[in-house]
């Protein structure tokens, strides 16, 4: 495995793995693994020849009070857990190299980029789309692997790769959850005790409208209103939003009469979640 910590080395290791004709895919992270990254990196694994995982916390999609200084950063851990996973390449660049003094040029997926977390983090998908461009850019791999777990980073990063015409397909690997539920996420590390049984409150939520969409409901207000009304029972979580829209364009569905996504934001304490299920009235 090869830790690679600047754009140029990684353009010479990609140069070297064209050459002998090799299918690339790439698993972009902000480190801190858990077994919600090592499933994509498994799915790269199975569905490529050389595997690169990107670590990079990237500064410009973490609003001016969110938890960039604090995010947890530990490449030693992360690097034994992808030598384990039989990773080719990490590419870990640092914020001055990704980011060079006057660096001026964005992606924006305009108007999606403002809904779900886009509302209550204004440039948090500009962020994601300028830094997984550039990702794209540097790596140019044949295929790039996202968790649904964020479900609106999925449907803003497809649809930059269909609008620019970026010569990369993207695959989109399952939710991984803790045995009660909890969707496993890097921020979970900030939870103490009493507020990692709080934040079982977005799981349930999403349960409690999926049992209601399976015995009939369509509605979204009625679905809406009964996720959110678990949060009124836990005191300690703070809802942010629960919305059910088009999984594509992330427009509000008001009838289900489609695939529809279902996603929930919360904050646990200062801690922001988030979680997501899909509903499909066809299965
Ligand atoms: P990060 O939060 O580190 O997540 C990296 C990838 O792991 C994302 O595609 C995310 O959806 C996936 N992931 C996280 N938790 C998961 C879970 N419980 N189950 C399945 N997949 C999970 O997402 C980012 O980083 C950044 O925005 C990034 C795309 C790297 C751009 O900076």
């Amino acid at each position: 495995m090869k830790l690679v910590k600047t754009i140029d080395e990684m353009r010479d290791v990609r140069e070297s793995t064209r050459k002998s004709d090799q299918r690339l895919g790439l698993v972009p992270t902000m480190g801190a693994l858990h077994e919600g990254h090592l499933s994509l990196v498994r799915a790269a694994r199975d569905k490529s020849n050389v595997v690169a995982v990107s670590i990079f916390v990237n500064p410009t999609q973490f609003g001016p009070n969110e938890d960039f200084a604090k995010y947890p950063r530990n490449l030693e851990k992360d690097s034994e857990m992808l030598e384990r996973e039989h990773v080719d390449v990490i590419f870990a660049p640092s914020v001055d190299d990704m980011y060079p003094a006057g660096a001026v040029t964005w992606v924006t997926v305009e108007g999606m980029s403002d809904r779900l977390c886009g509302k209550s983090r204004p440039g948090h998908f500009r962020g994601v789309t300028t830094v997984v461009a550039k990702l794209f850019h540097i790596v140019q791999p044949d295929v790039a692997f996202f968790g649904q777990k964020d479900a609106a980073q999925v449907a803003i990063v497809r649809r930059m790769v269909r609008d620019l015409n970026m010569p990369v397909s993207i695959e989109v690997c399952p939710i991984i959850r803790e045995s009660d539920g909890l969707a496993l996420s890097s921020r979970n590390a900030y939870l103490n005790p009493e507020e990692r049984k709080s934040a079982l409150v977005l799981h349930r939520s999403l349960q409690r409208a999926e049992n209601l969409f399976e015995n009939g409901e369509r509605n979204s207000a009625r679905l809406m209103a009964a996720g959110k009304e678990e949060f009124k029972n836990e005191s300690s979580a703070r809802l942010d939003y629960f919305e059910i829209v088009d999984p594509d364009s992330l427009e509000p569905v008001t009838t289900i009469s489609n695939r529809a996504l279902i996603a929930v934001a919360g904050l646990i304490g200062n801690t922001r979640l988030i979680d997501n299920v899909i509903v499909d009235p066809q299965r």
